[in-house]
Formats: C-alpha cells, structure tokens, sequence
C-alpha cells in the first residue's frame, strides 16, 4: 500500500461528486485535487503516475498522496469529459486524431517504466476455466487499455488528459490501440454504439486513429486478430470480476454488458476485414 500521507490545506473544501465514471464509486472532487477509493491495482498506478510526472509528461494526473479517509488524492485535470447523453463532437474527426497523438505521447512517456518489486500487475486476477488464449505477443509497455470518452479530458477540443488508469497493466501497443478504437471508431454493433458514433465509416476511423499515433504496419496487421481475441476473453474477464468485486462491475454485468461484448465479437468477424484493409493501405 502506497504510504506517502496527503496533507490538507488549511482551510477545508466541499466534497462534490464526480459523475461519468461507470465503475468507481465515490469519485469527488475536492479544490483541484480528485479522491478515488484504492483499489488492488492502485500500488502499479501510483507508481505508474510518478513515473509520468518524472518524465514531464502534462496529459496524467499526478499522485499527490493518501488522504486521512484512504483515498488516494491526484490532481483534478480541467477540461471536458464526453459525459452522457453523449455530445456530437464525439464523432469529430479531429478529435479522433488527437486521441491517438495523445496515447502516442503518453507511450513515449511510459516506456523505460518497470512496475517495482512486489507490485502485481495482474490485480489479483485468476482466469477462469474455459477462457480463450491471449494474443501471444509479449507486453511492450503499461498500457492505459482504457480510453473510454469517459476518461479522456479535451481542452479547446483536443485530447489534453488522460485519466482513470485502474486498469493499467503491462500491454502491447496495438491491445492501446484496439481500446481508443473500441470506444472511438467504435467497434461496436451500430446498435450498441454511442448514438452520435452511430452510421459513421467505422474502418476508416480506426486508420485516422492508427496514422495520428503512428502506427506500425506489423502491429497494423495484428490489430483485428488482437481485438477479435481480446473481446472473446472481455466476456470471460468481465464475468469473473461481476462476480469476485460486485458493485458497478455486477451492475454493468446485470445490465447486459456480457451479450454486447458477444455481439461485438459478431461484428468484428464480419467486418474485420475492411478494417484490416483500411489498416494496411498504402
Ligand atoms: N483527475 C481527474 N481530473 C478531472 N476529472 C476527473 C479526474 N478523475 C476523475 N474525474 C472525473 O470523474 C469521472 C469518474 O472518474 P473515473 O476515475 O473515470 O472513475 P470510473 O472508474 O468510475 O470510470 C471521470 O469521468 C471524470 O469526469
Ligand atoms: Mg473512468
């Protein structure tokens, strides 16, 4: 468990709730910094955020310590948060480009990070019986694995923070990329798909993403076979941890989370290869 204690300012500020979040409860805002619960993995991600703040790199909150309630405290990042009902400039293409600089940046960032001793980086998970194989490439960095709308923060409408990294483990590049496409292309059913991400040329979002970070074409190449793979797991992995944490992950559980995951996996068998064309184009 993290050790450093946050000191409070003198003088004492309300305690205002945060919304948007699908998971975490009790997420406030207090000043300008943010209180969260910690959770299993928050040893790798305080890590992970003093490394971030060693490299200068501005788009991560910084850990500031834990509070006199066991909160971790991390600086509140200004800007905007897509929040719901969702608004139009999800489907911006601009936007679109500036998420992938920004993961970009963020992976120049990272690298030469190595989670310390003693820290799990698999947050205590065990797989459950009849889970599907990972994507047999090795972990190049610590990934985000992330980027909800949700936990991305614009300025002057461009990706400026990323936030939230309670899932953050050692990952490949293209499993970063195949979460900013999952939410931002999106791969999804049109049906499940945020209304303002509804009808738009999903193939062509995911090479904007791709070219804006600067993908490789190897990884280019992988990126259907890793999210076809990875999405088959997601049902297994998001029912096992309903059942082991309950709470928002029961809830989203309740609410279906696990049939959508399948019709994704539908979708993506179906239009796996445009995408993969539009990938690797020249
Ligand atoms: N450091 C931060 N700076 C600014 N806003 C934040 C910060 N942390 C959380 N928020 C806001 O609170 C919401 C929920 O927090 P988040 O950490 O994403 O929780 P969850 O795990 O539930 O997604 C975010 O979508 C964002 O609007
Ligand atoms: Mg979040």
């Amino acid at each position: 468990m993290s050790s450093v204690t946050y000191t409070e300012p003198t003088d004492p500020q309300p305690e205002i709730p945060l919304a948007g979040g699908d998971v975490t409860e009790g997420v406030v805002r207090v000043g300008d910094t943010v209180r969260r619960p910690v959770g299993p993995n928050s040893p790798l991600v305080h890590a992970l955020l003093g490394h971030l703040e060693e490299a200068g790199f501005a788009g991560a909150p910084r850990f500031l310590g834990i509070d006199a309630a066991g909160r971790e405290v991390l600086t509140f990042v200004p800007g905007e948060v897509a929040g719901r009902p969702r608004p139009a400039w999800l489907a911006d293409e601009e936007r679109l480009a500036s998420v992938g600089r920004l993961i970009r940046a963020y992976h120049e960032a990272v690298a030469g990070f190595v989670p310390p001793d003693g820290v799990r980086a698999d947050f205590g998970f065990t797989e459950p019986p009849g889970m599907p194989p990972a994507p047999p490439y090795p972990p190049e960095l610590v990934g985000h694995l992330d980027y909800t709308p949700d936990n991305i923060v614009f300025r002057d409408g461009v990706a400026a923070g990323l936030i939230d990294f309670d899932i953050a483990r050692p990952a490949t590049r293209v499993e970063e990329l195949m979460s900013a496409m999952l939410y931002w292309a999106p791969l999804a059913d049109p049906a499940d798909a945020d209304p303002p991400l509804r009808g738009l040329d999903v193939p062509r979002r995911c090479r904007l993403l791709a070219d804006a970070y600067g993908m490789s074409g190897v990884d280019r190449s992988r990126l259907v076979e890793v999210a076809v793979l990875r999405t088959r797991r997601s049902w297994f992995s998001m029912r096992q941890i309903a059942e082991e944490r309950g709470g928002g992950w029961a809830r989203m559980w309740e609410e279906g989370v696990g049939d959508l995951i399948k019709r994704r996996e539908a979708w993506l068998e179906r239009h796996g290869p445009a995408i993969e064309a539009a990938l690797t184009a020249p």
